[in-house]
């Protein structure tokens, strides 16, 4: 357990000692990069980033060279969580703690912080110190599954959904677009990063599907369960979404995520050193945040 909270913490801190370092520059767009800087630094759980870089590791890479692909990534996921707050979209005012990106900053410069993060998050994967085609495989994977067979995609059938009765079948595919994809690109890009085997990036690929579902149905708990000052974001905000919880209940939604959690586990069978991830499952099938 301490071996995972550490290396979780030496994950995070060279996460965020990048993206700290990032769009600095004194441009007459200064605002654009102060409003992109204000999400992107607002303190995030910084899962996928991590996953990316563990992937990476347990397959025998170098995670220190892979860490602009996982802020890549981390890119992609905070200008997810900007649109995802608009007032056209889910309407949020809190966000990892504070305000929302447009309650600071206006909705067309949240609009735009979020094309700016998204957009940059692919000239920061092709910057990394890797052979071509990795970087080619990286940024087709951020691409396919951020985009509209992804998460945007997801986000479409989510908002679709609202103020609808839908089926298990369709409430897995959103959660699984929406929130999986990304979620699945952490894994899959730690193995690319690190040259794993097609064997171990199959392998990745089911954990993530296994994590990634487990992972919006706790999001989705905890908007009935949690404490609002814990998540950092508003509570009861889901009242016209489709859930796992408005089907079940919370109680067969536990017991969901208690299966998820044991198939994404049994899915490591290819990696070597897999402690780790196993605890990162363990976790986040308990998270209070
Ligand atoms: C929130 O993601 C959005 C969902 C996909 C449920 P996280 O819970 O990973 O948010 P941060 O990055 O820690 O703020
Ligand atoms: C968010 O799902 C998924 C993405 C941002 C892509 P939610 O809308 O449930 O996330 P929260 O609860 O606002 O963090
Ligand atoms: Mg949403
Ligand atoms: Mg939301
Ligand atoms: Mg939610």
């Amino acid at each position: 357990m301490n071996d995972f909270s550490e290396r979780m913490n030496q994950y995070k801190s060279a996460v965020e000692a990048y993206l700290e370092s990032r769009f600095t520059e004194e441009l007459p767009q200064r605002k654009l990069f102060d409003a992109m800087r204000y999400s992107l630094l607002a303190g995030g759980k910084r899962i996928r980033p991590c996953l990316v870089l563990e992937f990476c590791r347990v397959c025998g890479g170098d995670w220190e060279k892979a860490i602009p692909f996982a802020a890549a990534l981390e890119m992609i996921h905070t200008y997810s969580l900007i649109h995802d707050d608009l007032p056209c979209m889910d309407n949020d005012d809190y966000r990892r703690g504070r305000l929302t990106n447009h309650k600071v900053f206006g909705e067309a410069m949240a609009v735009l912080a979020g094309d700016g993060l998204l957009t940059a998050a692919f000239s920061t994967a092709a910057s990394a110190d890797a052979d071509a085609k990795t970087i080619v495989d990286v940024v087709s994977v951020l691409s396919v599954c951020a985009g509209e067979t992804g998460m945007v995609g997801g986000q479409v059938l989510d908002l679709e959904g609202e103020g609808k009765h839908l089926g298990e079948e369709q409430i897995w595919t959103i959660h699984a677009l929406k929130t999986g994809a990304l979620i699945r690109a952490a894994c899959c890009i730690g193995v690319l990063a690190g040259h794993g085997t097609e064997n171990q990036l199959a392998a990745a690929g089911t954990y993530a599907d296994s994590l990634g579902l487990a992972f919006q149905i706790r999001d989705d708990m905890l908007d009935v369960l949690g404490d609002a000052e814990k998540l950092g974001k508003a509570t009861h905000m889901d009242e016209k979404k489709s859930t796992f919880v408005l089907l079940y209940g919370v109680g067969k939604c536990a017991q969901m995520i208690e299966k998820e959690t044991q198939k994404a586990i049994d899915a490591l069978d290819a990696f070597d050193d897999r402690d780790f991830l196993i605890c990162m499952a363990n976790k986040l099938a308990i998270r209070e945040y």
